[in-house]
């Protein structure tokens, strides 16, 4: 920014203008199922052919597929027979339901919920507080209370939670060496997909997920395969019920739901239930210390405004709340990817 053509025509402001525009085609075409389509049939298909498969009219559809082409999701050729559409490459990865890195789930929560919520960003920003009584009627003192007030909901929340470690799994349990704790407790294990990554690079461990027992039973019924020998499950709720003694508990994307005095809270029973010598591993998505970046994470604070009781934090302040609670030794390794990790010893 700053030359005089920028300030006379201000790309980056008509950009984030369009932003959503851009978010809801890419999530309407995973809902209505183009990508899985494209990917099944293997060749390139027409609009009348993907209109009449998916049950859409050919009119929105024609719109929606140009878009995609435009947004570098789909390309399109024009034969003799009129115009082929194909997966791009991304595509068939990241936008498949069916591919191990998909991000279709987390797309479906981001279009059905999360965007829901932000319709009411002006009134988070006002009132400090999250908007679910606005964006769902629904009130709760507990944020995942509202958040799982169907179990369709709390399934949709389950999956999208799960589509990231396809992604970033290897990288934040692999920032420090784990291979020394064999008794790992995932504190709000969720879907359990972080812990599926974990045995798989770490032979030696079994890690139990710990959630709140509805939890547990989707992630038992739904995510983990019986054949997971590894991996065992724990109901409780990490603020009322005790924490079972552990070498690290790994808490993902936990602490950023919580406000300090509940994070405080949650950290001083870990410390207590953890075995002298062990560890806790917190996974976050880490602001710059003078917090002017990176946007994913602020964007990321910002949902967390409208969504929980909590924010993103800097390594500064994961690092206070884990000494506050008796841990020591504390290491921060940024991933370059969307999440990094902390490490406290006991
Ligand atoms: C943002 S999700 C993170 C899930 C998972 N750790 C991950 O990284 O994909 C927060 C998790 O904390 C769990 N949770 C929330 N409150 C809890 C409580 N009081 N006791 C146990 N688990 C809780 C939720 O059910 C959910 O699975």
């Amino acid at each position: 920014m700053g030359s005089t053509e920028d300030l006379d025509y201000p790309q980056i402001i008509l950009q984030y203008n369009n932003g959503f525009l851009v978010s809801k085609v890419m999530f309407t075409a995973c809902e209505l199922g183009v990508f899985d389509l494209l990917l099944e049939s293997g060749d390139p298909l027409s609009l009348d052919v993907i209109a009449a498969r998916l049950g859409t009219s050919t009119t929105g559809m024609e719109r929606l597929l140009d878009a995609c082409v435009g947004l570098k999701l789909l390309s399109v050729e024009l034969t003799q027979k009129g115009a082929l559409y194909r997966n791009t490459e991304i595509s068939n990865i990241y936008l498949t339901k069916s591919s191990p890195k998909s991000q279709y789930h987390i797309m479906m929560y981001y279009s059905n919920t999360v965007y829901l919520c932000w319709h009411y960003l002006t009134d988070a920003v006002r009132e400090g507080r999250n908007q679910y009584e606005r964006a769902f009627g629904v009130s709760s003192k507990d944020p995942f209370g509202a958040m799982y007030r169907s179990e369709e909901e709390m399934l949709k929340f389950l999956a999208g939670q799960n589509s990231i470690w396809g992604i970033c799994g290897k990288d934040v349990l692999t920032a420090f060496d784990l291979s020394s704790f064999t008794r790992i407790y995932d504190l709000g294990g969720g879907g359990g997909a972080l812990a599926r990554e974990c045995v798989s690079l770490y032979p030696n461990c079994t890690v139990t997920i710990y959630d709140l027992p509805k939890v547990v039973q989707v992630a038992k019924d739904r995510f983990i395969p019986p054949e997971e020998q590894r991996i065992a499950f724990h109901e409780g709720d990490f603020f009322k019920d005790s924490i079972p003694e552990a070498d690290l508990y790994i808490l993902s994307k936990i602490l950023h739901d919580w406000d300090d005095d509940k994070c405080g809270q949650l950290l001083a029973k870990v410390h207590q239930a953890c075995r002298p010598g062990g560890g806790v591993l917190l996974v976050e998505s880490l602001l710059k210390e003078d917090r002017s970046g990176p946007i994913e994470t602020q964007l990321y604070s910002m949902n967390m405004l409208v969504q929980t009781e909590g924010k993103e934090r800097t390594p500064a302040e994961y690092s206070k709340l884990l000494v506050a609670a008796g841990f020591r030794e504390v290491q921060v390794k940024r991933t370059g990817k969307l999440y990094d990790a902390i490490l406290g010893r006991k």
